[in-house]
């Protein structure tokens, strides 16, 4: 008899996917209130005793480095950078044993004062989001007056060191589509790399359509336009952008897209809520409670088992177009980027 191949100490699904890079969003809270995200008056935010504590949050990562394999965390929000423990909850993950990659999903704002003690307490890297380079633009669609601060954050990041500095850009159909060379172009004279994403049906208003949506063949043809744009023979491996070379490199431009390219079939992650719920997808309708487990003393094999049965359930993809598709009722800035 052959044994079965062993799954001990990974994060594996039924279809053998196996989980190594872990989203943690630090907080539902944003200081902007994207259209495509939040109504203007944001949302009924987590109450502070249902949010991980600092300790509770770094005790849990611990559990997936030392015990499930993750290499990879990522911080996001809501906002992360207005949870205040940041820098210390980066420096104790940076201390974790075996080491793993760390990154933050930022709106940017805050980022040019916070990113030498970020990149100090170990921070590898940043993604900052960035829709339009033009003021009224940014307020219109962000509701507040704040490009400046990003710009700045953009900056600050990059001085301190914690590159590659990614820039995420959404598109929306007569707000920002016209804008996909300009972008490119601000990334390539920066030195930013930068990632298109496809408008995902996960905001708090339920107002996505996908017959409005900007594809990647719209943002690909646009940008062929003014670049020319090769496949990067890089290996994509798990990473949900697919990148080409712009005019023959070695800059790159990179296209997520969830909708008309889904690439749930390679997908390494796994994710933990601000209030402490994994998630074994954006698109989850379902969630398991470590808070719960770990509010009760569970220790922290226990823990581990209960992440490892949130995502052997993992389903085989998001379902966009199915006509029986749910959104989840977390929106994006409750389950983090
Ligand atoms: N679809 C696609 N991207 C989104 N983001 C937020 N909401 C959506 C959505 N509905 C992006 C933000 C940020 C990252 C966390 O996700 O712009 O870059
Ligand atoms: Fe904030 Fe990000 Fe949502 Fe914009 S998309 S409101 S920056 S959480």
């Amino acid at each position: 008899m052959t044994a079965a191949p062993t799954t001990d100490g990974v994060l594996v699904d039924r279809y053998g996917r196996v989980a190594r890079d872990l989203r943690v969003s630090l907080t539902d809270k944003c200081n902007l209130r994207c259209t495509y995200c939040m109504p203007a008056e944001g949302l009924p935010w987590l109450a502070g005793p249902q949010l991980l504590a600092d300790a509770e949050i770094v005790r849990l990562v611990r559990v997936a480095v030392e015990r499930l394999g993750v290499t990879e965390v990522r911080f996001t929000g809501g906002e992360p950078l207005i949870r205040p423990g940041l820098v210390g909850v980066v420096g104790a993950v940076a201390s974790l044993t075996p080491r793993p990659r760390i990154s933050l999903t930022t709106n940017g704002i805050g980022l040019h004062r916070l990113a030498p003690a970020l990149r100090t307490a170990g921070l590898d890297r940043v993604n900052v989001s960035l829709d339009t380079l033009d003021r009224a633009r940014f307020t219109t669609l962000t509701r507040r007056d704040r490009l400046a601060d990003v710009l700045a954050g953009l900056a600050g990041a990059a001085a301190a060191g914690l590159t590659p500095v990614k820039i995420n850009s959404v598109l929306m159909r007569g707000v920002n589509d016209d804008e996909a060379p300009a972008l490119l172009r601000f990334a390539l004279n920066h030195g930013y790399e930068l990632r298109f994403i496809e408008q995902m049906p996960l905001d708090a208003q339920h107002g996505w359509d996908r017959t409005t949506m900007v594809t990647a063949d719209e943002i690909l043809g646009a940008l062929g336009q003014e670049f020319d744009l090769t496949p990067d023979p890089a290996e994509r491996g798990g990473a949900p952008a697919e990148t080409w070379l712009v005019d023959g490199g070695p800059a790159r431009v990179g296209v997520i897209a969830t909708v008309t390219r889904p690439f749930c079939g390679d997908c390494d992650r796994t994710r933990l809520t601000a209030d402490g719920q994994v998630r074994n997808c954006l698109f989850a309708t379902e969630e398991s409670d470590l808070r719960g487990a770990l509010r009760a003393g569970a220790d922290d094999a226990e823990l581990a088992r209960r992440w490892q049965a949130a995502m052997r359930v993992k389903r085989a993809g998001h379902g966009i177009d199915d006509p029986s598709f749910l959104q989840p009722t977390r929106p994006m800035s409750a389950i983090g980027g």
